[in-house]
């Protein structure tokens, strides 16, 4: 049975006890793609952002805050997984500092100085096993498929879903999946669930079915974060 890591929803960066950054995405694209994989016979751990949606009861769920912790909680989950699907959209920027206290009007502006979150895909597709796999989205605005296949190739992906801001917090989704000659095998669109079927057939077929046989689990205290 294959294991499958998947990320899903937005991450939340603080930057006080209060507020945060963030963004629109809903998870949905995450639960759908679980709810395929599991009915295609996988073993589903979702690491998520904080959502709404309620994810199917067969899939594992550890619940995280910033992407910090999403990463965090990848590193532990991936070394027992044979692939991952990074359909969330994890905040890019974080405050350099977090106020510890609500912060006041002061009748001026406020300056915001972001520093940059690390990249989960890119950091699991960096130490990732031989036998293990990787399927990243590329959410663009403009250049989609020149800008996929950059990202494809800078986080180690074996395939890049490319769609647009439509999708953020839709039903709907239209997809266009590249490989990593940057050729676009598939286009898909519909309900989130029928997108999330199609897909899950498309990454059965090129990289489960395909993959060499994975090491056998590793007993808990041989899992460590890398
Ligand atoms: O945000 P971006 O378009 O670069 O996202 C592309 C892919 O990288 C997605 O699969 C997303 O889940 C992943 N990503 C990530 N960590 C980030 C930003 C994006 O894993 N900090």
């Amino acid at each position: 049975m294959a294991r499958i890591l998947i990320t899903s929803g937005p991450t939340r960066q603080h930057l006080d006890p209060v507020r945060y950054l963030s963004n629109a995405s809903s998870g949905r694209m995450g639960r759908a793609l679980a709810e395929a994989a599991i009915a295609g016979g996988c073993q589903v751990t979702i690491v998520s952002g904080p959502v709404e949606v309620a994810y199917p009861p067969e899939a594992q769920v550890v619940s995280v805050v910033s992407t910090e912790e999403m990463l965090a909680a990848c590193q532990q989950e991936f070394p027992r997984c044979d692939g991952l699907i990074g359909v969330a959209a994890p905040c890019d920027y974080r405050p350099l500092a977090v106020a510890a206290q609500k912060l006041h009007k002061t009748g001026s502006g406020l300056d915001l100085h972001l520093i940059e979150t690390p990249d989960i895909v890119a950091t699991l597709g960096h130490d990732k096993l031989p036998h293990q796999w990787l399927v990243g989205f590329a959410l663009e605005t403009e250049d989609q498929r020149f800008r996929a296949i950059a990202k494809m190739q800078k986080k180690s992906c074996d395939l890049m879903v490319v769609n647009g801001p439509q999708a953020m917090n839709s039903l709907h989704n239209m997809v266009e999946v590249l490989d990593r000659a940057g050729e676009v095998i598939a286009a898909f669109e519909g309900t989130k669930e029928s997108v999330a079927e199609q897909l899950f057939q498309l990454i059965d077929a090129r990289l489960i079915r395909q993959a060499p046989a994975a090491s056998p689990p590793l007993a808990p205290d041989e899992c460590h974060p890398r």
